[in-house]
This record gives C-alpha cells, sequence and structure tokens, in this order.
C-alpha cells in the first residue's frame, strides 16, 4: 500500500517536473511554430525588352486594390529572362488580392499585370500561382500608362481632337496604326514593326518638329517611350 502511494506521488512528482519544463517553453515554441500562409508565384515575362525600371514592379498582397500592398516584394529584371520565382510569408488574414503590377515610388499600383483574388480562409497552408507568362507589351498599358497617365486625352479628344488624332481609349488604335500623319503626310502616325515610319515617336522626341504644341517634355519615363517602340516593333498588337 505504502508502496503504491510512493509509487504513485513519484508519477505525481515527475510529471509535475515534465509539466513545470514543458510550460516555460510554450511561448518560444509558439513563435517557432509558422502558422503562416505563404503567398509564392513563379513569372516568365515576354518582351523583357519593356521591363519597366523606372516603376518598381513589386508582386504584393492587397486588402484593397487602391491602396498600398499589405506586403510586397520588389522584382528586379532577371537575367537572360529567366523565370522569377517570388514568395511572402505569413501574409495578413486581410489579404484578399495577389497582384503583380507596376507602381509608383510610394507603392500603390500604377498599372496590375496579373491578378488573383483569394479567399484566405480557404487557403490552406500556401496559395502558389503556377508559372505564369506575363506581357510586358500590351496595348491597355499604352492607354493606362502613356494616353491617360500623361493627359494626351485632354487635347486629343471629343470629335475631332487636337491635331485631328484622337486618343481616347475606344479610339486611338485606330486613329494611330497605320493612319497617315496630318502635320506630316510622308509618314504614317504609327507603322507596325516600323519606328522609323512612326510619327508619334518623333513628335514625343524630337523637338525640331515645329509643332505649334511642343510634345517633347510630356513623357517624362523612358519607360513608357520604351513601351511604345517595343510595342512599334512587335508589330502593334492590340
Ligand atoms: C495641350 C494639348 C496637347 C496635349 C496635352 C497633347 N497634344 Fe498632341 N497635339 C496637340 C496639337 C495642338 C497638335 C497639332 C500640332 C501641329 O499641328 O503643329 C498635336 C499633334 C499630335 C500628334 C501628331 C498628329 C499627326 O497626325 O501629325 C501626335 C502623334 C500627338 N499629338 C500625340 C500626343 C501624345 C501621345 C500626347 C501625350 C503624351 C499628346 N499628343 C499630348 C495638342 C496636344
Amino acid at each position: 500500500m505504502i508502496k503504491k502511494i510512493l509509487k504513485i506521488s513519484g508519477w505525481f512528482l515527475g510529471l509535475m517536473f515534465l509539466f513545470s519544463c514543458d510550460s516555460g517553453d510554450i511561448y518560444p515554441k509558439e513563435y517557432e511554430h509558422n502558422e503562416g500562409i505563404t503567398a509564392a508565384a513563379t513569372f516568365v515575362f515576354d518582351n523583357p525588352d519593356a521591363f519597366p525600371e523606372d516603376y518598381p514592379l513589386i508582386f504584393g498582397v492587397f486588402g484593397d486594390k487602391q491602396s498600398i500592398p499589405l506586403a510586397s516584394v520588389r522584382i528586379m529584371k532577371p537575367k537572360n529572362n529567366e523565370p522569377v520565382k517570388v514568395s511572402i510569408d505569413n501574409i495578413s488574414p486581410d489579404t484578399k488580392f495577389l497582384m503583380l503590377c507596376m507602381t509608383d515610388l510610394g507603392r500603390l499600383s500604377k498599372f496590375t499585370l496579373f491578378e488573383k483574388d483569394i479567399n484566405i480562409e480557404l487557403a490552406g497552408d500556401s496559395i502558389v500561382i503556377p508559372e505564369t507568362n506575363i506581357k510586358l507589351v500590351s496595348y491597355e498599358r499604352i492607354q493606362n500608362l502613356v494616353f491617360e497617365q500623361y493627359t494626351c486625352v485632354s487635347c486629343h479628344q471629343g470629335t475631332i481632337g487636337a491635331g485631328n488624332l484622337l486618343l481616347t481609349a475606344d479610339k486611338s488604335y485606330n486613329a494611330l496604326v497605320n493612319k497617315v500623319s496630318s502635320k506630316n503626310p510622308a509618314k504614317n502616325r504609327v507603322t507596325p514593326s516600323d519606328t522609323g515610319n512612326s510619327f508619334l515617336l518623333e513628335v514625343l522626341e524630337d523637338e525640331d518638329l515645329g509643332l505649334t504644341q511642343p510634345h517633347t517634355g510630356f513623357v517624362t519615363r523612358n519607360d513608357d517611350i520604351v513601351l511604345l517602340k517595343e510595342w512599334i516593333k512587335n508589330g502593334c498588337r492590340r
């Protein structure tokens, strides 16, 4: 009987000992244990010559598309156009979107190249975007980041537009591609795969054209001029 009591109390002491040892560990253990969700993606960039250098390109998790990201990583131009792998650990429970976007210096999106809606409750341990091709040259990017961002549309709108040219979203493509310039009828405004016969580029870059409205100061980022050139070189896809 006594033996049994001793045995039980021995167990008890042992348990206490174990328990007290363990309890000291609880906090650090919880810290070590990573319960966060990881967002990962792999991107391959089409038209790498139009990779943005003036606009930071970021992969980020967002609660709201118009706000700065909850967390983000910056993507630099890969060597030899290798696939780029990015990931963000422990993403916020407020995450609603993953986006790859060109931003301003304050990390607000200026142009989104890829986006995916996220339901964080159904996400599991990780959200993985499989290898995805990203078109760096698109007409949408030109419309947004050139004609609208630099407010070309404020003059080139209405029924005729300044210089007889409309640059609003539904009109600009047809007004430019394979259309003769009104200022210099020897040239087209834009000719697919022929930057030399694309008066648009001269208007933006050549100070000596004698336009009634000089245009050379309008486009302030080299990225946007490169974009126009790459778009023309690659055949002016819509
Ligand atoms: C302040 C008004 C204004 C703004 C802003 C403006 N333009 Fe113009 N644009 C004109 C005027 C006026 C002409 C005609 C100039 C002339 O005939 O000498 C013109 C002519 C042109 C032409 C030549 C058209 C042709 O057929 O020869 C192109 C191309 C053009 N603009 C593109 C742009 C782009 C791109 C932007 C924005 C980056 C822009 N413009 C911003 C007023 C403007």
